[in-house]
């Protein structure tokens, strides 16, 4: 069955980025002129996925507000001859078939997939996380709908990291079957740089079976009293098997500071308008 459902998850407290977080969700920082989730929503689209569940929370209006329409500003653009404006603001509330349910505690990434139970049905969806944005050729979600296609088993999108960094991840134990491909043996949480089996790390993107409900019911709440992705992943690897795939691309994690600093320069200097400008203002401050 072809992957025709997504899920971003956008429910999460974002502390690392507070004080901004505290009342703006991180999704919606800025990266150069649109927030961190339309690029999200557009990579989605260009994988052919035009159904979207945005897991959201308290204090996350301002992701339905993004995705809709703003009519007074339309009319203002409209009348005031800003034709491409115009088109641009109404585009986004066109992007796609938008849907939203509300994580009512922030009980963990586990349990935030858990709230997309009824919009997935028997169907298996992708899941990005709505800060981790990646830059690519083909878009990353449809490198991972392609090698699905070839499976028909829950693959995860990774790379791999300097090993000095694996702390920060879930790593992947696995064997190699193809270029990119390995099956995956086991899965760690955040090891020790000693205890890692390997520097291949979860990098936020994934196509699920719908089995994956059942383990994040069985899972037990982890460390902070959270439910876990990556310990009911650990089930599904031990009843069905699961892959992971080393996708082409650039990943930023814009939910941490350094890497939404380092994205919004990158964006930039791909960015047409731009690129010129912020190029020559960079060579005369570094
Ligand atoms: P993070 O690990 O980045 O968690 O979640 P966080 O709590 O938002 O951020 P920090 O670490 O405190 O800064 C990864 C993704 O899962 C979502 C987040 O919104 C983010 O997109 N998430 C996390 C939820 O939707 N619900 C949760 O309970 C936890």
């Amino acid at each position: 069955m072809k992957v025709r459902k997504a899920v971003i998850p956008a429910a999460g407290f974002g502390t690392r980025f507070l004080p901004a977080t505290k009342s703006m969700p991180k999704e919606m920082l800025t990266i150069v002129d649109r927030p961190a989730i339309h690029y999200n929503v557009e990579e989605l689209i260009e994988a052919g996925i035009e159904d979207i569940l945005i897991i959201i929370g308290r204090n996350k209006e301002e992701i339905a507000n993004y995705f809709d329409r703003s009519p007074e500003l339309e009319l203002l653009l409209k009348e005031g001859g800003k034709e491409e404006l115009y088109e641009l603001t109404e585009r986004i509330s066109n992007m796609a078939n938008i849907h939203y349910v509300r994580q009512k505690d922030a009980k963990g990434l586990g349990h935030a997939v858990l709230c997309a139970k009824t919009f997935v049905g028997d169907e298996p969806f992708a899941l990005l996380l709505g800060d981790d944005l990646v830059h690519a050729t083909v878009p990353c979600i449809k490198q991972l709908t392609d090698m699905y296609d070839k499976y028909e088993s829950t693959i995860i999108g990774v790379q791999t990291v300097e090993k000095n960094q694996v702390n920060k991840y879930g790593i992947v134990d696995g064997v190699k079957v193809e270029d990119h491909l390995y099956e995956v043996k086991g899965l760690v949480e955040k090891p020790s740089v000693e205890e890692a089996p390997s520097n291949v790390a979860i990098m936020g993107r994934y196509v699920l079976t719908p089995d994956i409900f059942e383990m994040i019911e069985k899972t037990a709440p982890g460390k902070g009293g959270e439910i876990q992705l990556t310990d009911a992943l650990m089930l599904l690897n031990e009843e069905k098997g699961i892959y992971a795939f080393e996708f082409e691309g650039k990943r930023y994690d814009t939910g941490d500071k350094l890497g939404y600093l380092i994205a919004t320069v990158e964006y930039a200097l791909r960015n047409e308008e731009l690129s010129t400008d912020f190029r020559d203002y960079l060579k005369t401050i570094i």
